[in-house]
């Protein structure tokens, strides 16, 4: 299916070579390594890669920023399983970051991807007022206004307090959706879009957005741990506010249908052909991993 190998194989060259610049404590080179190597599905920076490929703009012009993404991403998930937030040990089908090290490096190199994502992404080539636009969209997206804000009221949604699918969709939006959207902004960005297009992409990836934490609520409950490399049943044990719990798996199905509808409508409103996100789209939500 679409190019999703050739995507990854092109972040994963992307990050090794910046790893193996990097004059660091060996320790910490290692524990970011570690996480960054276990290899994820990629799809943010697919995202960024499919955008290009869409508007016949040179891959290797997303390659800084796909890295940035996918290490700021990382960190996300290093720092989300941590025994202060969802307590997890097991990972991209090994053992959590933590578990490996230990929570202080663990902390550190979590630190480190975050910081060293804006060295990355402003080392690039492109031209300079292109990369300030990039960093500052990334950091936002990033930040309080973003995922960490998304994550503190998934924390605080723990035992009770989220009662409307509004507030679930709220931090959703923030703790996933927004380095998602950031993905489409990104792509929209190095390949130069007009305006409208640069609207539907977004909208794509708010959609897209919610739907990929539906799909990964739905396979925290119906998941086969071996395929999805984390613990099943995290979400319940924790007492989070998930889709499934909110309104039943049958609801939640239904949302995720919803969204899908929403994100192949913003395709439809694109002025090229949206094939390669289609098909991304369909990956993210039939994934069983
Ligand atoms: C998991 O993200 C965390 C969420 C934001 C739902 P992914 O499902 O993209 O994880 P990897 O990168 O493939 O491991
Ligand atoms: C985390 O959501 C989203 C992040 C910002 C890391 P989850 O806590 O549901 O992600 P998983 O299921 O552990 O990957
Ligand atoms: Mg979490
Ligand atoms: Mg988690
Ligand atoms: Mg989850």
């Amino acid at each position: 299916m679409i190019a999703l190998t050739e995507w990854k194989d092109q972040v994963e060259s992307a990050l090794s070579a910046y790893i193996e610049r990097l004059d660091a404590p060996e320790r910490l080179r290692d524990a970011m390594r570690y996480s960054l190597e276990a290899g994820g599905k990629r799809v943010r920076p697919a995202l960024i890669y499919a955008v290009l490929d869409a508007y016949g703009v040179e891959r290797a012009k997303g390659d800084e920023v796909a890295a940035a993404l996918e290490m700021i991403h990382t960190y996300s998930l290093i720092h989300d399983d941590l025994p202060a937030m969802d307590d997890d040990d097991v990972r991209r089908g090994r053992p959590t970051n933590h578990i490996k090290f230990d929570e202080a490096t663990a902390i550190l190199a979590g630190d480190a991807l975050l910081t060293n994502a804006f060295s990355c992404l402003l080392a690039s080539n492109l031209v300079a007022e292109t990369k300030v636009a990039l960093a500052v969209k990334l950091a936002e997206a990033a930040g309080a206004s973003g995922m960490v804000g998304g994550q503190l009221d998934d924390m605080l949604g723990e035992r009770g307090g989220v009662e409307s699918v509004e507030e679930l969709e709220s931090i959703h939006r923030r703790k996933t959706g927004a380095l998602l959207v950031f993905a489409l902004e990104a792509g929209g960005l190095i390949a130069g879009v007009s305006a409208s297009d640069a609207e539907s992409l977004k909208n794509f990836g708010r959609h897209l957005g919610i739907a990929f934490q539906i799909q990964d609520d739905i396979l925290d409950v119906t998941g086969d741990a071996s395929k999805i490399g984390k613990p099943v049943g995290s979400d319940e044990q924790n007492d989070k506010a998930t889709y499934p719990k909110l309104l039943g798996m049958d609801g939640a199905r239904q949302a995720l249908k919803e969204q899908v509808d929403g994100a192949n409508a913003s395709i439809d409103n694109l002025t090229v052909e949206g094939g390669t996100l289609r098909a991304l789209l369909d990956f993210v939500v039939q994934r069983d991993h």
